[in-house]
């Protein structure tokens, strides 16, 4: 299959993980926009230590950036890589389907999960971010069940005959188009776009932290993506990094 300009794609079989495959074509030069996808993955992770099962249907890979700011700056490009999965998604399921985002990476089809992602970086400087792997994990022909927040998959959610090929090569088109508009625009629209389609903005969170867990009103992100919950005491917390979920849901 072809990706669009600016894309170089590596096909593998069974690896371990594209996060780890990415990261070693980093440190031997590989350029930006090396893309590694893999039918399967024996050692898929996902956030805070978690497994990510990765039989064969689904879509793994792993996108290499060199994104020539500081590390701080290149996590917003989470919110960009959310923006053009659930754009992606969207344009692919039926007009029913309610694509979200919920922070940090997810996104959510009709309020489970269809895909995750997680970022590695390389060993953080003074400078410039040398590299930074963008590693996503989208459920196509199967999800999994005994995970803490309900899942589901592009065929389940109502498109039996999308190919992972198609939308592999739709997310990069976004892609493509979302860092470009980053780079010209800065992170405002990205935000704007990110929170048009956010899940439960306005309504009760619950995060939760390495400390605990709090909960609030999701009110919004600042300038660099952090997420804001408003507490019942009227303290605005700022939070860079946590498990949200949705306390009054009916499926958690
Ligand atoms: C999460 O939601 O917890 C993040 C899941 C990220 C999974 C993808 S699959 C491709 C890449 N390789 C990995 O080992 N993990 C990411």
């Amino acid at each position: 299959m072809a990706l669009p300009g600016g894309f170089n794609l590596i096909e593998l079989g069974s690896v371990g993980s594209t996060n780890d495959e990415a990261k070693s074509l980093a440190a031997t030069g590989a350029p930006d926009g090396t893309v590694v996808r893999a039918a399967s993955q024996t050692a898929g992770r996902g956030r805070n230590g978690r497994t990510w099962v990765s039989e064969k249907g689904n879509l793994y890979f792993s996108l290499l950036v060199r994104p020539a700011c500081t590390a701080q700056i290149a996590v917003q490009l989470s919110f960009v890589t959310s923006i053009a999965l659930a754009q992606t998604l969207s344009g692919n399921l039926p007009v029913t389907t309610a694509v979200t985002c919920k922070w940090p990476n997810d996104v959510l089809v009709d309020d489970k999960k269809i895909a995750g992602m997680l970022l590695e970086s390389a060993p953080l400087g003074k400078g410039p971010l040398d590299w930074l792997v963008i590693g996503i994990g989208v459920n196509i022909a199967s999800y999994p069940c005994d995970v803490m927040y309900p899942a589901t998959s592009v065929h389940a959610a109502g498109a039996p005959n999308i190919a992972a090929d198609e939308l592999l090569a739709a997310f990069c088109r976004r892609f493509a188009k979302w860092r470009t508009i980053w780079i010209d625009d800065g992170f405002v629209p990205v935000r704007d776009e990110w929170l048009a389609r956010a899940a439960g903005l306005g309504g009760e969170i619950g995060v939760h932290l390495a400390s605990g867990s709090i909960t609030g009103i999701f009110d919004g992100l600042d300038e660099q993506g952090t997420l804001i919950v408003l507490r019942e005491d009227g303290e605005r917390t700022k939070i860079t990094a946590g498990d949200v979920f949705f306390p009054t849901a009916s499926n958690q």
